[in-house]
């Protein structure tokens, strides 16, 4: 059976003041069950802090994003050995804030392996813009995106985490319905198949709180969130984490 996970994605958001109360709340506050993990993506720079605070804890942490090199002149780039030093379990990889930046399909299928080459669980952010649900082309954009991974990645591609957020409703308030998103979902899974890719954890993001995200996790494909905004405080991470 696939387990529940919420991932929190702090974004360039933090301090080392602000990130040692909020790390130390979530400690505190969760201690829940093997069957549902907890996660949080922080920036670089905050991985050795994220590691200090939750060592030892049921809560796992992770970068926001990994290079598609392994080492040399890639000047500001990370690799994903790097962070993993820093006892990550996840990399986030091809979130739409970086696609926006140019970040293409193929890039984003070597992000991914590089993240699994270096023993971190690669979450493959998928999912299509405003302009593109509106003509029609959400499957083909989200199929598209999922199929560079899956092409890259062959039998390793079981070894992933899927997070599909539709660009139109991160950070606008304006989450899919519950249906919309299922609708996505459900073509994942059948692409995914019954084989290695069956037990890929599939999580919805976009303006995700604690009082839309029991409605979402109703949803038999459903397998938990990738949370923005909401991860910044504690409580209300913790009650998307419970839902
Ligand atoms: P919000 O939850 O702030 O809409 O962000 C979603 C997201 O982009 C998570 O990666």
């Amino acid at each position: 059976m696939r387990g529940k996970l919420v991932v929190g994605n702090w974004k360039m958001n933090g301090g080392l003041r602000p990130n040692d109360a909020l790390l130390a709340e979530l400690r505190a506050g969760w201690a829940e069950p093997a069957d549902r993990q907890l996660a949080i993506c922080v920036p670089h720079p905050y991985l050795w802090q994220a590691q200090a605070a939750l060592s030892g804890s049921a809560i796992a942490w992770g970068a926001q994003d990994v290079s598609e090199y392994a080492s040399g002149a890639h000047t500001g780039e990370v690799s994903a050995a790097m962070v993993a030093e820093f006892g990550c379990r996840y990399a986030l990889v091809g979130h739409s804030e970086r696609r926006a930046r140019g970040e293409d399909d193929a890039v984003v299928a070597l992000k991914a392996a590089a993240a699994l080459g270096a023993g971190l669980t690669p979450v493959v952010c998928v999912g299509e813009t405003l302009a593109e649900r509106e003509a029609g082309s959400t499957d083909a954009v989200v199929l598209r995106q999922f199929d560079a991974v899956a092409a890259r990645l062959g039998d390793r591609v079981s070894a992933i985490v899927i997070a599909y957020e539709p660009v139109w409703a991160i950070g606008t308030g304006r989450t899919a319905s519950p249906s919309q998103a299922q609708t996505v979902h459900r073509l994942l899974r059948e692409r995914l198949g019954r084989g290695a890719g069956a037990g890929v954890p599939l999580l919805y993001g976009g303006s995700v709180k604690s009082d839309n995200a029991k409605a979402l996790f109703a949803c038999p494909d459903i397998d938990g969130a990738l949370v923005g905004g909401a991860s910044l405080k504690a409580d209300e991470f913790l009650a998307i984490a419970r839902a």
